[in-house]
């Protein structure tokens, strides 16, 4: 067990000589100017899941003006699942549940589009929305134009059933995105793959927005854990940090929509939007406006904790320290300051500081309370928050507006987590850059031991257990794959396990290995496959309770056709 680290330190967080005032990595996103700073909006799933109405949703376009948060920024008004018919018309357009909008989708639009608002409406690249009405599936030109005829300025398009469709993520989404750009209209793009890598794999070429995460709930367990996904090490390797590096201006990750206001306590309220905020997350509000009280409205138009969320320079925060759950996070801004949020998840009460090192500041620094709009006075070298009860947090601004910009954290280099070089690569020494479930063990079984598969033991690998998936890579560079996969000799127990190897992602669902199931009595199977041109490979590994490896798992590159055989060591 690690004890209590300076992340900063430990994870090439390091404050270069050079200044590194761009937060994101050099990957170029298309640049279209729209989603610069990340969307606000709101969005009826939360509050209402497929309980829409035109009325309800007219109600909520007036609430959005009367109670300020149109005006505090949040602009997008989106209709989630369950606004459309059951059937297409004999042209095979989409419909608005006639029921439910009886005047139809463009008069919605009109309506919310003279309240100074824009509107987004949501659709499913499988052939069915997750509620299970149509989806856009081999309709998406059409689909595009019609949302354009209505005025649409915001998709929010999911991923349910869309394993079926054949198609790596990266190639449908450029069909959507040429789709959109045919229509001639400005349409932000907000993608939902649960969380499977959309960072990974490039959707930056095509939306401005992806989920990192699955469904957020109403409680502070779900909110942290979906922040978890985008600030913290829940879906990709420890060293990168979070996702930090993947967001900008223009692509944004999406730990998912607010639920704010739906929370038992104000605190907790607080919290999450402090997070949202820190973590340059889209905010698409998701209470019910129409009920919403003065406490609640407050928090979600806090301007000076907006203001850092909307900063034109869109580095997203991340952390600097963790320790039993306790979190501090920095947030470079384009005023040279930054913004700190320190939080205390824990149970115990406790004191937190922060030093002017760890945020790449010297000498005397005002500080200002965020929540509080109020300067807290000059601090010499540090500050610290005093008697953080559980959830309770401070967020504060340090620096002088005007000052030299603060440089940002450096990014994870790409031959770290990508294929580079010539000859053999072993994924273990690769950081994976997409993960589901148990983090693998590097070199070692799942309980920290040697790796071995039916009396074979190896010095490279990676041991995993339950249920882990694991994305690398590949980078277009290797020509060959080979590992030994089995279970692990420690294992005892009958699971069935299965080890798979897809290319790119889930969604892809390109098979290129399937061991089909394995109990322990199964001999090792050696896997030796074609993988050129291959730019992402994702390793599935899915055992229930069972221990599995994948022995001396490795790419070649430039073979030119020599297989090079498995290197065992006894
Ligand atoms: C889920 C999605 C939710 C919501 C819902 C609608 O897949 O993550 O945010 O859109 O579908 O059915």
């Amino acid at each position: 067990m690690k004890t209590a680290k300076r992340l900063f330190i430990e994870w090439t967080v390091i404050w270069s000589s050079i200044l590194c005032l761009v937060c994101s990595s050099t990957i170029l996103a298309k640049d279209d100017g729209l989603a610069r700073t990340p969307p606000m909006g709101w969005n009826s799933w939360n509050a209402l899941k497929t309980d829409i109405d035109e009325s309800k949703i007219k109600a909520i376009a007036d609430a959005m003006v009367s109670s300020g948060m149109r005006d505090a920024g949040y602009v997008y008004l989106v209709l989630d699942d369950g606004w459309m018919a059951k059937e297409r018309d004999r042209d095979g357009n989409l419909l608005a549940d006639p029921g439910k909008f009886p005047h139809g989708m463009k008069a919605l639009g009109d309506y919310i589009h003279k309240k100074g608002l824009k509107f987004g409406i949501y659709e499913c690249r499988g052939y069915l929305t997750c509620q299970k009405l149509p989806g856009s599936f081999q309709h998406e030109e059409q689909d595009m134009g019609t949302f354009a005829s209505w005025g649409v300025d915001y998709i929010k398009l999911d991923g349910c059933f869309a394993e079926r469709n054949g198609r790596f993520s990266s190639v449908e989404l450029a069909i959507y995105k040429r789709s959109i750009e045919n229509t001639g209209r400005p349409i932000v793009l907000s993608i939902s793959d649960f969380g499977n890598g959309s960072w990974a794999w490039g959707a930056k070429e095509a939306a401005h927005l992806w989920r990192t995460s699955y469904d957020i709930e109403p409680s502070i367990e779900s909110v942290y854990s979906c922040a978890d996904t985008s600030g913290g090490h829940a879906v990709i390797h420890p060293t990168f940090n979070g996702l930090w590096q993947f967001a900008g201006p223009g692509h944004w990750n999406d730990p998912d929509m607010l639920q704010v206001g739906n929370l038992p306590d104000p605190k907790e309220d607080k919290v999450h939007f402090s997070l949202w905020s820190i973590l340059a997350a889209p905010l698409m509000a998701g209470n019910d406006l129409r009920s919403m009280s003065d406490a609640v409205r407050n928090i979600l138009t806090a301007p000076e904790v907006i203001a850092v969320n909307q900063d034109a320079r869109g580095c997203q925060g991340y952390k600097i320290y963790e320790n039993g759950g306790r979190e501090i996070y920095n947030k470079p801004l384009s005023d040279g300051t930054t913004a700190v949020l320190m939080l205390n998840k824990s149970k115990a009460t406790t004191d937190m500081t922060v030093t002017w090192d760890e945020i790449g500041l010297k000498g005397t620094q005002n500080v200002r309370d965020l929540w509080e709009r109020k300067d807290l006075g000059e601090f010499r070298t540090s500050f610290t928050a005093a008697n953080l009860s559980q959830h309770g947090h401070v967020f504060i601004k340090v620096g002088t507006p005007g000052g030299r910009p603060i440089p940002g954290p450096v990014p994870v280099p790409l031959e770290k987590y990508s294929v580079t070089t010539s000859g053999i690569t072993y994924l273990s020494d690769l950081y994976y850059i997409m993960k589901q479930g148990n983090a693998p063990h590097k070199d070692q079984s799942f309980n920290g031991k040697a790796l071995s598969v039916r009396g074979t033991t190896y010095h490279k690998g990676l041991g995993c257990r339950d249920s882990s998936r694991i994305m690398y890579k590949l980078n277009g560079k290797a020509d060959r794959f080979q590992a030994v996969a089995g279970l692990d000799d420690s294992y005892t127990g009958r699971e069935t396990a299965r080890f798979r190897v897809l290319n790119e992602d889930f969604f892809g669902n390109q098979v290129l290995f399937d061991s089909g199931p394995m109990t322990r009595d199964h001999p090792a199977k050696k896997i030796d496959i074609d993988v050129k041109g291959v730019e992402y490979i994702l390793l599935m590994f899915d055992g229930n309770e069972a221990a599995g490896d994948w022995a001396d798992v490795k790419v070649i590159a430039n073979t030119a056709g020599k297989i090079i055989e498995n290197n065992k060591s006894e």
